[in-house]
């Protein structure tokens, strides 16, 4: 499965990247706000920083503006996936930015229909958003289990980018059902390194070294 970080932070995104564990980064425009930065700067930035697929979303609602938003933001590197929401507008600006070769990440997605419809318009990722489901007492999983089942039944090459990851159990449960990616803040990337085993491990390691007296350096 690969690992996309959902922020904007550069340094954030530079820490985890120089470990190898950046396969790409997804933004939307809360992660622009939060960032404080400009979203062509920024987007210009990380692209540069990072070899895999970089989301950047357009804001614009109609069709005609989403492709102009969306071949803007493509111009800024070869490694631009243009994401764009789950609407009727947003599912024509995808058939058309695919057709031109542009990656596109449809995003805000909630349902098996939707995510077989963005397949059907040519979409690189598609983007079910777990937390916010779950937000909602609905299980997220089942939906990455849903469009799983679906797009296998028809072979479409269109990615499963699970979003909207809170938790390490949902990183757990998205690469057991298959999901292609997930894409996840740096705080839950860092924390599936953590275990109190490990740590209760390590102490009493730390506390027996200390007593046979000895060093490596
Ligand atoms: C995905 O691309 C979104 O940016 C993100 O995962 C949304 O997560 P949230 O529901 O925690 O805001």
């Amino acid at each position: 499965m690969k690992f996309f970080v959902d922020t904007a932070e550069v340094a954030a995104i530079a820490e985890l990247n120089d470990l190898g564990m950046v396969d790409g980064v997804t933004t939307n425009p809360s992660l622009i706000l939060k960032s404080g930065r400009d979203i062509l700067e920024v987007t210009r930035e990380i692209a540069a920083m990072v070899d895999g697929p970089v989301s950047a979303e357009v804001v614009a609602l109609k069709a005609d503006d989403m492709i102009a938003e969306g071949r803007k933001l493509a111009k800024i590197a070869d490694n631009i996936a243009v994401k764009v929401p789950l609407t009727w507008d947003g599912l024509k600006t995808c058939k058309v930015l695919s057709e031109e070769g542009t990656m596109v990440n449809v995003t805000l997605c909630f349902s098996a229909n939707q995510a077989l419809l963005a397949a059907k318009a040519g979409a690189t990722f598609i983007s079910p958003f777990i937390g916010r489901l779950d937000d909602i007492n609905i299980d997220g999983m089942d939906l990455i289990e849903d469009i799983r089942t679906v797009y296998d039944n028809y072979g479409f090459a269109t990615e499963i980018l699970a979003a909207s990851i809170r938790t390490v159990n949902h990183v757990l449960e998205c690469a057991r059902i298959g999901a292609d990616v997930m894409t996840a803040p740096p705080s839950v990337i860092k924390a599936l390194a953590s275990h109190p085993l490990t740590d209760k491990g390590l102490e009493t390691f730390m506390k027996d070294w200390e007593k046979t007296g000895q060093k490596i350096l």
